[in-house]
């Protein structure tokens, strides 16, 4: 079993931190704000992540798992130090590494030969040559610097880290990628051994491919409206196909978050740098922004304005996706911004995202409960599919509101349902129930009895 530093206590940090302290090894997270490591010292967490908190607190209790906020403590003690600091966007679309620089410059003052540099940070490609680079100028020429890029999803993280669909190692050896692979050997993945280069930009890949899945989907939900075909069967027949599989191809109101808005941007840059005028990325972009457009002119047209005055909606989520509470570039977010500016009053709720929300957009009405939320509402905007949404009590909820719109951006609802209690419900490239009724109906007709 080896030992760990693991540099970053943000997401990526504490789930890496965490998921190797459940492998085996001997983790100790190097945090450097001094408030968010007291608060780690208490075993209190910064990010909402199912399962997390328990694995914190299972190592951290055996010992295991350690905080620390000294580099001069930690470094010296590992063999393995793992760089998971944040990249945001810089001011042209880069990704921004003056944090992995950073700590990188900080590890060299204490490191010790034969350690193990592993990026887990989301970097440019190339990123791992310039760190080779500060590594042997600092007169450390057996030190290597190793990707290792995380594929966690926020909200199922912690299984995403123990039940990966792989394990990707890009070296520039194969003794520095075989020590690497073995801190996972416990777990039943696949390890794609690559050249370090092939290994960043792998990562870009993958989020790039996925959220080109999803626009391409929602670009067929505008055409399921203009020919009165269903987004959701059309998607169920492709998924189908092994060659496509099933996974991102739910139309709604496009995609968000802390990496596919900031990758797509890196990535972009990186292309454009090398000459490559990124076709493909841009067109991904560009539908993902006319979705969220398509959606919200979807509900201004169906609520308002109410008796000449402006109308009152209830938006339902504002965390990016469900079982977070990250509303970075959250879709939600930019609706509620939207209708804010347009002279539209929201009253807003979410199961855990209310904090981080409210700090962006202090002055919403936020609401604690859905039911408190809708009240009085003259419709309801379904931002984010909380499970929880899909379990209301829509009798209650019609008594409660003043109108009868809902407009479900993710196809969540049980639209056929709520028609039949009277509600007037708009989803994203689907058929309205009446519209299917008639369809049926003129089917049934054009079959001999029998005959279905
Ligand atoms: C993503 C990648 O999946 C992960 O591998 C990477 O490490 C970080 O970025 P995450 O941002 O946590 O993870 O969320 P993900 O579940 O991939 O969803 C991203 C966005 O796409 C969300 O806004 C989600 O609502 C949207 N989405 C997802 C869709 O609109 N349709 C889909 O079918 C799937």
């Amino acid at each position: 079993m080896a030992r760990v530093c693991v540099i970053g206590a943000g997401y990526v940090g504490l789930v890496t931190g965490a998921g190797l302290a459940e492998l085996g090894h001997t983790v100790v997270l190097l945090e450097t704000n001094a408030s968010r490591l007291e608060a780690l010292r208490l075993h209190q967490l910064p990010i909402h992540e199912p399962g997390l908190d328990e694995l914190v607190e299972r190592y951290a209790v055996r010992g295991r798992l350690t905080f620390s906020g000294s580099y001069s403590e930690t470094i010296p003690e590992a063999e393995f130090i793992f760089i998971a600091v944040n990249t945001p966007t810089g001011p042209d679309g880069e990704a921004n590494t003056t944090y992995v620089s950073a700590a990188v410059a900080s590890v060299m003052k204490y490191a010790r030969p034969k350690q193990v540099l592993v990026t887990k940070s989301t970097v440019p490609v190339g990123t791992g040559d310039l760190l080779s680079v500060v590594v042997s100028d600092a007169g450390f020429h057996d030190i290597e610097v190793v990707s290792n890029p995380e594929f966690l999803r926020e909200g199922t993280a912690v299984q995403d880290f123990l039940t990966p669909d792989r394990i990707v190692v890009g070296a520039g050896s194969r003794a520095a990628a075989a020590r690497v692979a073995r801190l996972y050997s416990s777990l039943n993945a696949p390890v794609v051994v690559c050249s370090r280069r092939s290994a960043e930009l792998a990562k870009y890949a993958a989020n790039a491919l996925l959220a080109t899945r999803i626009s391409f989907m929602n670009e067929m939900s505008a055409i399921c409206e203009a020919v009165d075909a269903d987004i959701e069967q059309v998607a169920s027949v492709v998924g189908f196909d092994r060659r496509i599989g099933a996974g991102y191809l739910s139309a709604g109101l496009g995609w968000g978050g802390s990496c596919f808005p900031k990758d797509l941007r890196a990535l972009s840059v990186t292309a454009k740098q090398h000459g490559i005028e990124p076709a493909m990325l841009d067109a991904t972009v560009a539908v993902n922004a006319r979705q969220r457009d398509r959606v919200y002119r979807r509900l201004c047209e169906a609520v308002g304005p109410v008796n000449g005055t402006a109308p009152t909606v209830a938006v339902l989520g504002l965390a990016f996706k469900p079982n977070t509470d990250d509303v970075r570039e959250s879709p939600a977010i930019d609706i509620v911004r939207r209708l804010v500016e347009s002279g539209i009053r929201v009253r807003a709720h979410d199961p855990v995202a209310t904090g981080n929300a409210r700090a962006i957009l202090p002055d919403i009405d936020y609401c604690a409960e859905p039911y408190e939320a809708v009240a009085n509402t003259d419709g309801i905007f379904l931002a984010t599919e909380w499970d929880e949404y899909r379990q209301l009590d829509w009798p209650r909820i019609r008594e409660l509101m003043r109108g009868r719109v809902i407009v479900d951006s993710r196809n969540a609802l049980d639209g056929p349902r709520l028609e039949k209690l009277g509600f007037r419900y708009l989803s994203v490239g689907r058929r309205s129930h009446a519209a299917e009724q008639r369809d049926l109906m003129l089917h049934l007709e054009s079959v001999p009895a029998g005959g279905l």
